[in-house]
């Protein structure tokens, strides 16, 4: 099968699609075809070596941290899923490798496609779905966002932020995104009340917000001095130019101040997962995909997320057949 690799850290040019085998779901383990997967902003401080003092899994490494496609076959002791079942679903917890023909996860990791979606809608959206999962998180069981709340969300027009800006608005508050100059009518357009370009906008001329979520990692102390007096604050990412005095700093005043400081690291339950399957069967999100590459465009895909103004995700088509 192809899968995309890297053998060591570099550009984006590092990555390669290569051919290996594909791998036999072990037990509780289900095999899926992928169709589509998304290109994770994450991973790219793990591709260009910033994460080498963290992470030292070795050489090659794949990339990718989710999936949509079909159940291909199943290991002894899964009873939820058949052959050609219609899934999306994660790699376990900082493993990436969905970028390939195949993969084999754990069958907790998985949770039916939406309904209402053709297989290639459905095979697109869910790549969208990690980062929707963890704004959801990030917004009610971290945040606690109530109705009328004023919300910064900071990054608003990534693969998190678009959809924090449309689940904020649909938990009624009143959201201020800051973006860059080009995507201020866009984030608009999306839900925002206001929308401020944040190479111009000062923290300080802000106001005060009940809930501020940041996807950027830098600058934490000039955004937590903009909450109001109850005011939350949700911190996804770190300083990839300072990553360990970065996680140490927001790990600590996390454990100092945890009501109004909340690091997480997204890792989902099946069960949150097949929430996100009901919220889109619902209409309650849509995935906001900006371009769609095939595989052999993956290195185009990284750099074009690397040069900045994304608007929501780049997706990987694995260019299956879709019946
Ligand atoms: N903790 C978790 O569980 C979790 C889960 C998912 C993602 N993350 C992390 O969250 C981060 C973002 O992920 P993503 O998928 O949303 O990335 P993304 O799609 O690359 O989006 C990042 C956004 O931030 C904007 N931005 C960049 N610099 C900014 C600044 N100084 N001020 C305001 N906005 C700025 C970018 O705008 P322009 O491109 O227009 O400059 C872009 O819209 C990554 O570091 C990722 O690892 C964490």
């Amino acid at each position: 099968m192809r899968v995309v690799q890297y053998d060591r850290f570099g550009p984006p040019e590092v990555l390669r699609v290569n051919e290996v085998p594909a791998p036999r779901p072990g037990p509780g383990e289900v095999l899926v075809e992928v169709h589509a997967a998304s290109v994770d902003a994450g991973e790219i401080a793990f591709r260009s070596g910033r994460m080498r003092r963290i992470s030292r899994a070795p050489f090659p490494r794949g990339t990718g941290g989710d999936f949509a496609g079909r159940v291909s076959a199943t290991g002894p002791g899964v009873h939820a899923w058949q052959a050609g079942d219609a899934v999306w679903g994660l790699m376990p917890h900082f493993a990436f490798g969905s970028l390939a023909d195949y993969v084999s996860v754990p069958q907790e990791r998985l949770a039916r496609a939406p309904k209402n979606l053709s297989l290639v809608e459905a095979a697109a959206l869910p790549v969208s779905g990690t980062t929707a999962l963890t704004a959801l998180t990030a917004l009610t069981d971290k945040a606690h966002l109530a109705p009328g709340e004023r919300l910064l969300i900071r990054g608003a027009t990534g693969g998190v932020g678009s959809v924090a800006v449309q689940l904020g608005k649909a938990l009624g508050a009143r959201v201020t995104a800051l973006a860059s100059a080009r995507n201020l009518g866009w984030v608009t357009a999306l839900g925002a009340d206001e929308a401020l370009d944040y190479r111009t906008a000062r923290p300080a001329d802000l106001g005060r917000f009940d809930v501020v979520v940041d996807v950027v990692g830098t600058d934490l102390g000039s955004y937590r001095a903009r909450l109001s007096r109850r005011g939350r604050m949700v911190a996804l990412a770190f300083d990839t130019d300072r990553m360990l005095t970065s996680i140490l700093g927001s790990g600590l005043r996390a454990a100092v101040s945890p009501r109004r400081f909340k690091l997480f690291s997204n890792n989902p339950s099946a069960d949150r997962i097949g929430e996100l399957t009901r919220l889109t069967e619902a209409g309650s999100i849509r995935p906001v995909i900006d371009s769609i590459f095939p595989m052999s465009g993956i290195a185009e895909a990284h750099g074009r997320l690397e040069a900045g103004g994304v608007r929501g995700k780049y997706v990987i088509d694995m260019e299956r057949e879709h019946a």
